[in-house]
């Protein structure tokens, strides 16, 4: 049987500033025992604030962890899936990773084994947007490749890592043209920076190429809306490619670690 949410503590109003900047969403009130009764208040990362008018009440949310019934987020938040103690790949997969860019993963492993690609480019399909999954967008591949690197192959983190840069540049002898979803998400006249273009150029020499190549032409959007993909279809070759610590991802004392500490604890405030 359900449990009854235990006697709801009436909060004090919240500032009609926060109100009116949408920020309600960013507390939580008491739900039941279990949360101590007491308001959480999650302070978006700077990552997301910056260049939003979200910066602009940085204060007045640290203004209400003055209030006696209120804390900062800190440890698990009981909006999100527990996670075990001693996480693994599948843990974030599941129970952290939002739908679309779960299925994004899964659908592009899923389109590298049917190629019949080596299982190092299936490991590289079902990570290379993982830090997009659970941490950052910006830099996404640089990002996923320090998560995993620890854990996979050199090959696979560097094919990760690559394949950013990569993606904006048609190799047509390879077989890969210019993205159409670029095209709807940067406006036709976009043009990736120099950075950006010395990378893809440097990759385009090194031997672990088309490694990361195939992760951009394996890397779709037009998803079959008939075909599932379960995490657990890969369970060989993560078996297999997925070095998984003992301890738990998060916790073997790498120097990643943190980083996937903050997949499992992405609202603390510190
Ligand atoms: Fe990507
Ligand atoms: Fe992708």
């Amino acid at each position: 049987m359900a449990q009854e949410p235990s006697t709801r503590v009436l909060p004090h109003e919240l500032p009609a500033s926060l109100r009116e900047a949408g920020l309600d969403h960013w507390i939580r009130e008491p739900l039941d025992d279990a949360v101590d009764r007491r308001r959480r208040i999650i302070m978006p990362p700077a990552a997301a604030m910056i260049g939003t008018p979200a910066r602009d009440y940085q204060g007045a949310l640290l203004a209400e962890a003055k209030h006696d019934d209120t804390v900062f987020m800190m440890g698990d938040n009981p909006e999100l899936p527990k996670m075990p103690e001693r996480p693994t790949l599948r843990d974030f997969y599941l129970l952290r990773f939002g739908p679309i860019p779960r299925m994004h993963l899964l659908q592009s492993a899923r389109v590298a084994r049917e190629n019949g690609l080596d299982e190092k480019v299936i490991m590289a399909c079902l990570l290379h947007d993982i830090a997009i999954a659970g941490l950052l967008s910006a830099n996404h591949g640089y990002w996923g490749a320090q998560l995993v690197a620890p854990y996979v192959d050199e090959e696979v983190a560097w094919a990760i890592e690559k394949h950013e840069a990569l993606r904006y540049f048609p190799d047509e002898s390879a077989g890969y043209i210019y993205p159409a979803a670029y095209i709807d998400y940067f406006g036709p006249d976009y043009s990736p920076p120099e950075y950006l273009r010395r990378e893809a150029e440097t990759a385009r020499r090194h031997r672990w190429y088309m490694t990361s190549r195939l992760v951009t032409i394996n890397d779709i959007y037009s998803f079959d809306p008939g075909v599932t993909v379960d995490f657990d279809d890969f369970e060989d070759v993560v078996g297999r490619h997925f070095r998984q610590p003992a301890e738990g991802l998060g916790f073997d004392g790498s120097p990643v670690a943190h980083m996937w500490r903050t997949m499992i604890w992405p609202n603390n405030f510190l």
